[in-house]
């Protein structure tokens, strides 16, 4: 059984199709992140304006790579997201629901970074603990099984990935801030600075990450001087051990053997490198690729094989502020 999915929640517009959840068979990736560089950051308007150009095209690609193939079902991100954005895809799945007469699939963006672990050699076995960190989302879940998850917590504040974009902007590095600051980091030491570590004691599994930012900026003041590389570094290892230490003690309480890895910051190499070290001989840990990490439609596709969300193409509506 084949789906195509569409994603075009943020700044990417993408088009893929799995078989059976796991086994992709076609998947493009358009970013309108060269865009926002000037503006080091998202603006709406303009990230939904070079998708409405670039939908039918990325579209057109995958279809090409299809001839011929029976599509079973069309599947989209609904929410959460921007709702300029989220609105090209769901009138192009609409429209395509309708003409092809194939049922249509509602997805929400954020269990859906977790089915980027369905799309690798070895499926993940349930229940886990999962821990998806993105550009908007800090989430710790307990996944009992496909369609049936426990929200154990979330950041209070800041995301993960927003505390990487907003820490890159003070260290005038590039946007996207993860990637940029990962890079930095390489040339830095990782306890040259004790960043504070929000809510790491907390009875809970939620998290902050404005104050850690602040402590960033503050820093900065104080040290005009300070060797930029340590400062990144230093930051990044404060967020890691935050998102490790919490994912631990949730698969702990939970009694999981598994924990699965999501979302664009879980490309980060010294968030990966940590938890394998604090997992290894306990949990089987699930880490996507990196290139599934960040937004694309593949884990939409898949997402909807295993959730079977149908919506009417007459109903189907967007949810910006759709949660878990
Ligand atoms: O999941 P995603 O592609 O989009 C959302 O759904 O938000 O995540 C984007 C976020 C951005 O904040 C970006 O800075 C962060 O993921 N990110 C990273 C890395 N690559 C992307 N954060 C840390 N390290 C990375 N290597
Ligand atoms: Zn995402």
């Amino acid at each position: 059984m084949k789906i195509l999915g569409i994603e075009s929640s943020c700044d990417e517009t993408a088009v893929a199709v799995v078989e059976n959840g796991v086994r992709l068979c076609s998947s493009t990736v358009f970013s309108s992140q060269s865009l926002h560089q000037q503006t080091q950051g998202i603006v709406p308007e303009v990230a939904a304006r070079a998708q409405i150009e670039e939908i039918i095209p990325v579209l057109s690609a995958v279809m090409k790579t299809q001839v011929g193939v029976e599509l079973a079902a069309f599947a989209v991100t609904v929410g959460p997201g921007l709702i300029g954005s989220l609105l090209i895809g769901v009138e192009t799945a609409r429209v395509l629901s309708y003409v092809w007469q194939k049922p249509l699939l509602a997805v929400n963006h954020l269990l859906a970074h977790l089915y980027a672990n369905w799309l690798t050699e070895s499926q993940p076995v349930l229940p886990a603990v999962a821990l998806i960190v993105s550009g908007g989302h800090t989430e710790l879940v307990y996944l009992r099984d496909h369609g049936d998850y426990e929200w154990l917590g979330g950041t209070r504040d800041d995301a993960a990935g927003e505390a990487f974009d907003k820490v890159a902007r003070l260290l005038d590095l590039p946007y996207p801030g993860g990637p940029s600051i990962q890079e930095t980091a390489l040339e830095g030491k990782r306890n040259a600075i004790d960043f504070p570590r929000p809510m790491l004691g907390s009875a809970d599994f939620d998290f902050s990450f404005s104050g850690l930012k602040t402590a960033v900026r503050t820093y900065i003041q104080e040290n005009p001087r300070a060797n930029i590389a340590d400062v990144a570094a230093s930051f990044q290892e404060a967020v890691a051990e935050v998102l490790v230490k919490k994912t631990l003690s949730a698969v702990k309480e939970k009694g999981a053997n598994t924990i699965l890895l999501a979302g664009g910051v879980a490309a980060n190499q010294r968030l990966r490198e940590m938890l394998g070290e604090y997992a290894v001989n306990k949990y089987k840990l699930c880490i996507p690729p990196v290139a599934l990490c960040t937004d694309n439609a593949a884990y939409i596709a898949s997402c909807a094989y295993f959730n079977q969300n149908v919506v009417s193409w007459e109903h189907i509506k967007t949810n910006p502020s759709l949660s878990l």
